[in-house]
């Protein structure tokens, strides 16, 4: 086994949430409907017809929880402001007391010796932006430009960790292309403006943070799946340089100034007709750090039926792999073999890990929670950070998704990825075995 020392000092190890997915109180003390909240109250969109109303009344509950945290010894907790909490209307009035929400989580954390890390975007945006087009209507710019000023202004002589956005390929590809999370929209007329707008507010967000606190940290973060080739064939490599440009490189490379990839994603080419004329100038941001997530790995075939893309990602069920309860691979190598991709690039800094974990069901005996799968997930994958580590490659943080139980998006209170089991009932909170090994790691 190795220990945490190996890791070094100054190595950040964390834990991750998101606003939507755990905080409830959907409707309360002024806070302004999220198209998440929209989306999730609509039938037949999210497995068991869930939604996050309620979820883990985090809101209610934050004082205990960041105890929990505390009784971990995970010493930075990532969380995200809820747009709609402090803006309603998404701009324009303040919400004062949405307002004092995050400045009472944030006073709470740094009380217990726990450091914020707060994400600005993961995904809620407010329902009345939407109704103006949301993130297809170029004015998100500026809409997102007052929000995070706003942040900037209340939070950050406090945070000192921020980041931009969540996984801008999942709210725009699943949001805007596929249609299956909020806002529900489809087609590439709807996701390629999305794509452009989600960069430039990148960049836009962190260049207006860095300007009003320039000792700040700050980040954003990608979704990314290491990619192999099903066959050695010409064809299946060539549908995987395509899918790498689609889901890993897509918003990262024009922050490092490398433009899009469009020589490589052709049905991308659509994407300059969205340009006025500085905006090359504006999607380059040198980011402090880079938030890399992955959780597993992906087989990539070339496909006669995809259109434009002609290719596709063969499921992992189909490949008789170990799962999780998402259906994705249980494959440690990734993530060694993602921070390895990511640290090829010299324009990035520093990357962490901002978000690793696994969904299994849970096996409860005797009052405890033991959950040996989700304990093996992680240290096999913590494991293989430090085998990257070792070979001089400049990750330098770590943080499991997630505290709770919470509401998985588009799969609702399904698949629990929770170090801390939540009995969505009563709210009682138990600690899993996961939780207790990752207590005793951090020790
Ligand atoms: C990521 C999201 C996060 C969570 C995990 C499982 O894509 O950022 O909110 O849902 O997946």
């Amino acid at each position: 086994m190795f220990n945490k020392n190996e890791f070094g000092e100054n190595f950040k190890w964390g834990i991750s949430t998101a606003a939507y997915q755990i905080e409830g109180a959907h409707n309360v003390d002024g806070k302004g409907a999220s198209i998440w909240d929209t989306f999730s109250n609509q039938s037949k969109k999210i497995v068991g017809n869930h939604n996050g109303n309620q979820a883990c009344d985090f809101y209610n509950r934050y004082v205990d929880d960041l105890q929990l945290i505390k009784s971990l010894n995970i010493p930075n907790f990532r969380f995200s402001i809820s747009w709609s909490r402090i803006l309603p209307n998404g701009t324009g009035v303040v919400n004062q007391k949405g307002v004092d929400f995050y400045n009472r989580l944030i006073d709470s954390a740094l009380e217990l010796g726990i450091d914020p890390w707060v994400t600005l975007y993961h995904w809620d945006l407010p329902q009345e932006l939407e109704n103006k087009g949301g993130w297809t209507n170029r004015e998100v710019v500026n809409w997102f430009s007052d929000y995070v000023e706003l942040c900037a202004k209340k939070f950050g002589d406090r945070v000192n960790h921020w980041m931009i956005l969540n996984e801008p390929m999942v709210f725009t590809g699943a949001g805007y292309f596929l249609g299956v999370h909020a806002p529900g929209r489809k087609g590439l007329r709807n996701f390629i403006p999305a794509v452009h707008h989600a960069t430039l507010c990148q960049s836009q967000g962190a260049r207006i943070l860095k300007s009003i606190h320039p000792n700040s940290q700050i980040g954003t973060t990608f979704s990314c799946s290491h990619l192999e080739p099903n066959t050695n064939s010409e064809k299946d490599r060539i549908a995987t340089i395509k899918v790498d440009a689609l889901i890993n490189r897509l918003f990262i490379e024009p922050s490092l100034g490398l433009g899009y990839p469009t020589n490589d994603l052709k049905l991308l080419d659509r994407i300059y007709s969205y340009f006025q004329p500085n905006d090359e100038k504006l999607l380059p941001y040198d980011f402090d750090f880079i938030g890399l997530q992955n959780y597993t790995r992906e087989i990539v075939t070339h496909s006669y039926f995809v259109p434009l893309l002609n290719a596709k990602l063969i499921k992992a069920d189909k490949r008789k792999v170990p799962v999780t309860l998402m259906n994705w691979e249980v494959y440690p190598e990734s993530i060694y073999q993602t921070l390895k991709k990511y640290d090829a690039y010299p324009q990035i800094k520093k990357i962490i890990i901002t978000e690793n974990g696994a969904a299994f069901h849970d096996t409860h005996f005797d009052g405890k929670i033991i959950d040996e799968p989700r304990t093996n997930y992680l240290k096999t994958h913590i494991r293989e950070v430090l085998r990257a580590k070792q070979e001089g490659v400049k990750v330098e943080g770590y943080f499991v998704w997630t505290l709770l139980d919470n509401f998985e998006w588009a799969e609702g209170y399904y698949p629990r990825f929770g170090l801390v089991h939540n009995n969505f009932m009563t709210q009682e909170r138990i600690i899993k075995q996961s939780g207790y090994w990752y207590k005793q790691f951090l020790e």
